[in-house]
């Protein structure tokens, strides 16, 4: 039996994309819309527009989206009947400083509209460099492309990243605000459209099992762990200005955390969920001493020789950026009070894996715990390349002697046979076309996590302690490992 909290539907709408030539696009979002659409879970009049700046047409288009999926989909490409997906793309060639050709758009938008019976509905979506979010949403205002009349809905959909700190935020949803209402903003966090990532709810609330464990009186710890093997990948320029607190920490470390330490929400509903999410990064804390920042050096794999951070193309021989970040952050409430949240990411690290360990306390020291090798429990919630749950508990070695020994129970959901969990922007794009916005970031959830992150850029600057260089490869700076030795506590490989 499933249980369907929404069920909404999608209705016929144009999918306006805009940056249809850029990366995103072609590893993410053609690949998310051929599966979608051989799940049968695309509106038979969906209409996909892509906008770009070069020279090309519909069928160069349509070409493009083929090649896509074959490089990309998780799903293969298949030829039978496909006419009846391509047949839906089209190509309009604008350059976005243009002014006057919003209202052409806005007139080859109507065009189709009578071809697909898409009645004025519109998704834009900005897969476009954040310098030009304020201006599309302005001028789609001005050329009556914004909501406005209660017959058709428009919706925006907008990439990270969402300002490079508070104030720029501010001024930037200020912009976006007067054109767009909040409840047409659908603000991407990728991570919230992972199988794990929304997995952590129903875990969590839909089984007798943790829920009553799941507070500082049964909770020693929490480490959240993105790691990456890969370096910047020719992204220098956008890195420079981000590093990993404004790349990793501002949007999925904090999603992942509100998800873990969230109060249950009075039901399913898109703003109950988000007001329990608010009030965790309100209630954030961030002590100076306890984040360490790390920049890869060079280093090898399979023999191949890997250029340190500072040698990347278009970054800085003498930057300071961080590439890794380990922190120890507090939720101040009732449930929480006392337990750490121990956050790492960084790139050019030995695996790319993203976990969520939960530390149980030990029992009193009676019994069985008067043996103090003896280890607590841990959950592990594993949210990629595996998917699946980890739970390790104490047990006696089968025989004649009182040996206890950790036995582990490993759920992993994507090792099962046949099984192809759907990518996150399938469930993404879906989710906007049915207008259901849980899975994206409210203002101010954005708001009260550039508020944390704003902080740690300030003890940062304030500090004089140079930035830790780390051979690629390696775990990160050793100051790492101190930072939770000093706790007496150690990174879980688990
Ligand atoms: C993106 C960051 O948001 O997330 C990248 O900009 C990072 O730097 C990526 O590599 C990681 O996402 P995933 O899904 O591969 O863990």
């Amino acid at each position: 039996m499933t249980f369907n909290a929404d069920s909404r539907v999608s209705e016929p709408s144009i999918l306006v994309i805009f940056g249809a030539t850029g990366d995103l696009t072609h590893r993410k979002l053609y690949p998310a819309l051929y599966n979608l659409w051989k799940d049968g879970l695309m509106p038979a009049e969906q209409c996909i527009v892509a906008v770009g700046r070069r020279d090309k047409d519909t069928e160069g288009v349509r070409q493009e989206v083929v090649d896509s999926v074959k490089e990309f989909s998780r799903v293969e490409w298949d030829d039978e009947g496909v006419d009846s997906f391509l047949q839906r793309f089209h190509y309009y060639q604008q350059d976005l400083r243009d002014e006057d050709s919003y209202g052409h758009l806005r007139e080859f938008l109507h065009d189709l509209d009578g071809q697909y019976n898409t009645q004025g509905n519109r998704i834009f979506f900005l897969a476009v460099a954040p310098e030009y979010f304020g201006t599309i949403a302005e001028r789609l205002y001005h050329n009556d492309m914004a909501p406005n009349d209660g017959t058709s809905w428009q919706r925006l959909v907008i990439e990270k990243p969402f300002g490079r700190d508070l104030e720029s935020a501010i001024e930037l949803n200020t912009v976006i605000n007067r054109h767009f209402d909040e409840k047409s903003i659908y603000r991407i966090d990728h991570y919230l459209g992972k199988e794990m990532a929304q997995n952590i709810m129903i875990l969590r609330f839909a089984n007798t099992l943790f829920e009553p464990l799941w507070n500082n009186k049964y909770i020693d710890h929490v480490q959240i762990s993105l790691t990456e093997t890969v370096g910047v990948e020719g992204r220098g320029p956008y890195y420079e200005q981000s590093g990993a607190l404004r790349d990793m920490v501002q949007n999925h470390m904090l999603q992942l955390l509100t998800l873990v330490a969230m109060e249950p929400p009075v039901d399913l509903n898109t703003e109950f969920v988000r007001d329990e999410k608010v009030k965790i990064l309100r209630s954030l804390r961030i002590h100076p001493k306890a984040v360490v920042r790390g920049q890869y050096g060079e280093g090898t794999k399979d023999g191949r020789h890997l250029p340190a951070y500072r040698q990347e193309d278009r970054v800085s021989s003498e930057s300071n950026v961080e590439t890794f970040l380990a922190l120890k952050a507090t939720v101040e409430n009732f449930r929480w009070a006392g337990v750490p949240f121990y956050l790492r990411t960084g790139k050019r690290l030995p695996r790319k894996y993203s976990e969520i360990i939960i530390k149980f306390k030990k029992l009193p020291g009676v019994l069985y715990f008067k043996n103090e090798t003896l280890d607590s429990n841990v959950l592990v919630i594993r949210v990629q390349p595996d998917e699946g749950v980890y739970l390790k508990f104490n047990a006696k070695r089968p025989g004649t002697g009182e040996t206890i020994v950790p036995v582990t129970m490993d759920f992993c959901q994507s090792c099962m046979d046949g099984y192809n969990s759907p990518e996150a922007y399938e469930r993404l794009l879906h989710d906007v076309m049915r207008g259901d916005s849980t899975l994206f970031t409210r203002w101010d959830e954005v708001e009260h996590s550039w508020r944390f992150v704003d902080r740690v850029a300030r003890f940062w600057q304030e500090s004089s302690d140079d930035i830790h260089i780390y051979p690629s490869g390696t775990w990160g700076p050793v100051q790492s490992e101190l930072l939770m030795r000093e706790d007496g506590r150690d990174w879980l490989y688990l």
